[in-house]
């Protein structure tokens, strides 16, 4: 086959990215397109809007909603550590057994998986002027022949450029006519005119509030904010879409919330987003990182994910402040005494933007205001909710309520 390859920030996905997919393919030389979603680009560490797996499932999302055939998303720089340069992303994406498995896994026939492909880099005319300048040119080239996109009354010149990649890499350009609309990203989310954005994407970037002020994390120091999205793509090993983007959201709300209560954003931010970072680990898994935090203090398999987490994310992600492991172990049950810090994840947790398991308007209100009053309306819902299941309170949880003067 001949593959196309698109890859970007998609931060976030617009109908010039659609265009330029849509184009591309009806081009000719290729029969299938694969976006990846960077991860660490690097003309852009960290300086995207979104952490990675926001921007992989909105456009994972968009692909599936507007029915985009034979264009398939890939995670694969996820498993590359350090910068996501595209001479190593390709050297891995075309070998023989990477490419026949992702293939199949969307659903491609066997046989023509298996097929010798062809692969092309597609990209933008105004790309292309600077590619030379990107980390191993030749090297890029030994995989891919460039595809770039010229739209009507572009006036670049391609043709310089495409002799120049020829004379001094002996790379391969070839070129296509772009039909669609210009747009940017950062214009769509600095005016927050989402016109050009497919509407598949514009529900997602509703569901999770993204692109708003708790979102640009301001007041967040440039660690915390490298933290958080690492955290994000440690975890995207390890939980699915529906709970990762959750867990990352309770991040951005455990920040906000912080600079309502004049708390600490960073230590909000990191432990909002970890908190359930061992929910879907094996449950002897989560027994054993349980018992090294709070012993036996929590046997229920519902409550394990708490304490396990506040190891795990010690552990494996390295996370040493105390304040922050506490907060991560007591967000389910709450307990008695709780910090200001432990009070803000365990109340973002119940109430972020994602969250409808009944209407939180006014626990939302409330958390903007008044902690104690929105943890007691919260604390007052759970405690109905285990009634009418007949489940027992935890003495943890009593504790808390205790302390809330209920
Ligand atoms: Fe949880
Ligand atoms: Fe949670």
């Amino acid at each position: 086959m001949n593959i196309g390859i698109y890859g970007g920030s998609f931060d976030p996905v617009h109908n010039g990215h659609i265009a330029m997919i849509d184009s591309a393919l009806k081009s000719g030389y290729i029969d299938c397109v694969i976006v990846i979603p960077s991860v660490r680009n690097s003309f852009k560490l960290y300086t995207n809007k979104l952490p990675p797996p926001y921007r992989f499932y909105m456009m994972k999302e968009t692909v599936e909603g507007l029915g985009l055939k034979n264009c398939y998303v890939s995670d694969i720089e996820y498993d590359i550590e350090g910068v996501s340069y595209t001479s190593v992303v390709l050297a891995k994406l075309t070998s023989d057994s990477y490419i026949r498995d992702f293939l199949t896994a969307n659903d491609v026939k066997r046989k023509k998986a298996e097929e010798q492909h062809e692969f092309y880099w597609i990209m933008g005319s105004d790309t292309l002027g600077t590619f030379e300048t990107w980390y191993k040119p030749g090297e890029i080239l030994n995989y891919v022949t460039l595809l770039a996109a010229v739209r009507p009354g572009d006036n670049t010149d391609v043709e310089k450029a495409k002799a120049s990649i020829r004379k001094n890499h002996g790379g391969r350009v070839e070129i296509f006519r772009l039909n669609g609309v210009e747009c940017s990203s950062s214009e769509i989310t600095s005016s927050g005119d989402y016109t050009f954005v497919p509407e598949p994407a514009v529900e997602f970037i509703k569901r999770h509030a993204l692109y708003t002020g708790n979102t640009m994390l301001s007041g967040v120091s440039e660690e915390a904010r490298k933290l958080f999205f690492e955290s994000s793509v440690w975890m995207y090993h390890y939980l699915g879409a529906k709970r990762l983007l959750h867990t990352l959201n309770v991040g951005y709300l455990s920040a906000h919330l912080a600079e309502v209560f004049g708390c600490d954003k960073d230590k909000a931010l990191i432990a909002g987003a970890l908190h359930d970072c061992a929910k879907e680990l094996p449950l002897e898994k989560q027994l054993e990182l349980a018992k090294k935090y709070t012993g036996e203090l929590f046997t229920e398999k519902k409550l394990l994910h708490s304490p396990a987490g506040a190891t795990f994310a010690g552990e494996e992600f390295g996370i040493e402040d105390k304040e922050i492991l506490d907060a991560i172990c007591y967000h389910t049950t709450g307990r008695g005494d709780m910090t200001l810090l432990e009070k803000i994840v365990y109340l973002a947790d119940k109430i972020e933007p994602a969250r409808n398991y009944t209407d939180l308007t006014p626990i939302r209100a409330a958390a903007e205001k008044d902690l104690e009053s929105a943890m007691r309306m919260t604390a007052a819902a759970v405690r109905d909710k285990f009634v009418s299941q007949g489940r027992d309170i935890h003495p943890m949880t009593l504790m808390m309520m205790k302390d809330l003067g209920m």
